[in-house]
């Protein structure tokens, strides 16, 4: 075969993969063009969205923490619960559930409803689960998600709320994505972050965000933002709504 042929050959080859790369988005390990990878950091996976890398995931190991004594007191768990906005009836969506810390203090406002309780971590699910029977609460879901999709049925909720999990979330175009198709046409999201802009916060690095961030990240999904209220003492609670006409 004349070398100019040659030549021709595996340039059509190397030019075929790159458009299969970017028709599929099989791209290295990661099946979406829309994250990059570094160096991981401290408490980072070193996977880019957005500009952020993304944190690690809380394991099961440290529950407790999320539960410790001090908390409602610290972070003034009892206004974030007060300030969702749920009618009695209401099926609302507790993303990164953890323990269910939040899950049953909502579960107390949606008497005639129900909260779908979803983390990716069985271990908190059964603590969850273990909950409900000691406590005989029978309005809470528990779903075990996949990191890319919490599997919640389309137009399911009324309200989606997540508590200090959405930097963890290793896919936060998939699942938000999905959490929109989740959301009824008008329901809101709320998300609840450590303030990245705060320097007592710095500790945290990744399991924060700004506000500045989270507003780029969740209105890139098709959500309108709508307010980001300041009265808890550590965290931005950002609320966001699904356009009622989609
Ligand atoms: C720091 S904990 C917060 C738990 C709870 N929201 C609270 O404030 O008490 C974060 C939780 O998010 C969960 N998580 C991380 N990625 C997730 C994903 N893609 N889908 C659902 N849960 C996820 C983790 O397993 C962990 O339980």
């Amino acid at each position: 075969m004349p070398p100019t042929r040659a030549i021709q050959i595996v340039a059509l080859a190397v030019l075929t993969s790159l458009v299969t790369i970017a028709a599929t988005g099989a791209y290295g390990s990661d099946p979406s063009p829309v994250y990059e990878t570094r160096t991981p950091s401290g408490n980072g996976i070193g996977k880019v969205y957005m500009g952020r890398e993304i944190a690690n995931v809380m394991s099961h190991y440290s529950m407790s923490r999320l539960d410790r004594p001090g908390r409602e007191r610290e972070e003034r768990t009892d206004l974030l619960v007060e300030a969702l906005p749920v009618e009695a009836d209401a099926a609302v969506a507790d993303i990164g559930a953890g323990s269910g810390y939040f899950s049953f203090r909502v579960a107390e406002r949606v008497p005639d409803g129900v909260v779908y309780a979803v983390d990716i971590q069985q271990e908190m699910l059964d603590e969850i689960e273990r909950r409900k029977s000691e406590r005989g609460v029978d309005n809470i879901e528990t779903l075990l998600g996949r990191i890319d999709n919490p599997g919640l049925d389309e137009q399911s909720a009324d309200l989606i709320f997540i508590v200090d999990a959405y930097h963890e979330f290793s896919h936060p175009r998939e699942m938000g994505e999905a959490m929109y198709r989740a959301l009824r046409p008008g329901g809101h999201l709320i998300v609840v972050e450590d303030r990245a802009e705060s320097k007592s916060r710095s500790s945290g690095k990744l399991h924060n965000m700004t506000e500045a961030q989270a507003r780029k990240e969740i209105t890139a999904l098709g959500f309108r933002w709508v307010r980001t209220e300041s009265f808890l003492p550590q965290q931005h609670f950002l609320v966001f709504q699904k356009p009622a006409s989609s």
